[in-house]
């Protein structure tokens, strides 16, 4: 018997804070949400898991993780199964992703959009009322022109040929940075069309936009990014922060601040749309035209 009396964690039967992806996005957002609420962090990797769940119990969160493949709708479908268990669900942070280290534009799609798809079906029906979710998306997202026909596709990434339908508007198969452009446009779709879903039951949901940001993805994608100019050229990381009015990349606590008001009730009537985070980048490409949004 400890000679001390434990804090009970008395908020662990209301609703929680669900965190899809513990890297370093996630766990940042996690240490946010977790100050007012129980957590349940998901993520396929599951040592990082056990280890994001065993730091976070050390510092006094009630946490508890569940492993699981968000392109696999069997995995996703069993979380569902958890989460209607659960005393529901008061905010979502949907932030788990893939880069080109994956190595292949299918995977890369799958998570990065599917996931989100399938994350959606299994989180919404436990959402509770006041509740929010925030899915995190890309300033990459304002890449692709408007385009009737593309946002057709990309509403429904779980249609059988949706990826050569894709390859074909492309005109190709899509690289690594188209892939990524796609799959985040597809993101905002899905927040937008959640919110005119969720709507009804005070339940919002919103799509948040980092622009470039120091995290360790960002880093693990190497020194160079995609210079945007209509050419194939790549630029250093350091030109590109230069392109943002404020001189210089963000931090995952600016990202996460964002995050933290957006599922509040602070937030209240903020819904269906999506916010860029990114120093004023976005406006920075519309006034150079390199965007049509
Ligand atoms: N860093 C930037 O500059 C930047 C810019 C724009 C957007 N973003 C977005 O921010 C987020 C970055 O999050 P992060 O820093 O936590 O990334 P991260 O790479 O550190 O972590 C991603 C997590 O997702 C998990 N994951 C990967 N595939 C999965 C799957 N199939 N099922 C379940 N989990 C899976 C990984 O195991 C990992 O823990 C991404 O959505 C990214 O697109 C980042």
């Amino acid at each position: 018997m400890p000679d001390y009396v434990e804090r009970t964690a008395y908020y662990a039967e209301a609703p929680l804070a669900l965190v899809i992806g513990c890297g370093g996005l996630g766990t940042s957002i996690a240490r946010a949400l977790g100050r007012r609420h129980a957590l349940l962090i998901v993520d396929l990797d599951g040592g990082r898991l056990a280890q994001t769940v065993a730091t976070l119990t050390h510092d006094g969160y009630t946490v508890a993780g569940h492993r699981c493949d968000i392109t696999d709708p069997a995995q996703t479908k069993a979380l569902g199964e958890v989460l209607a268990k659960s005393p529901g669900i008061r905010a979502l942070a949907h932030v788990a992703a893939v880069g080109m280290s994956i190595g292949d534009w299918r995977k890369m799609m799958a998570v990065d959009l599917v996931g989100a798809h399938l994350v959606a079906e299994a989180a919404g029906p436990h959402m509770v009322s006041g509740g929010a979710a925030v899915f995190i998306s890309s300033l990459a997202s304002y890449l692709p022109a408007r385009d009737a026909k593309l946002e057709a596709l990309l509403a429904e990434p779980q249609r059988q040929g949706f990826l050569t339908a894709l390859a074909d508007l492309h005109g190709k198969e899509p690289d690594f940075d188209w892939t990524y452009n796609y799959a985040k446009l597809g993101v905002n779709m899905l927040a937008e069309r959640l919110a005119v879903e969720w709507g009804p039951r005070q339940v919002r949901a919103v799509s948040l936009s980092p622009g470039m940001i120091d995290s360790p993805m960002a880093r693990a994608e190497g020194p160079t990014l995609p210079s945007h100019d209509g050419t194939e050229t790549r630029v250093s990381r350091g030109d590109k922060a230069r392109e943002i009015p404020l001189g210089r990349q963000g931090s995952m606590i600016e990202i996460t601040n964002v995050v933290d008001f957006l599922v509040s009730d602070g937030a209240s009537f903020l819904n269906g749309i999506d916010i860029p985070v990114d120093g004023g980048h976005r406006a920075a490409w519309r006034a150079k035209g390199v965007i049509d949004r």
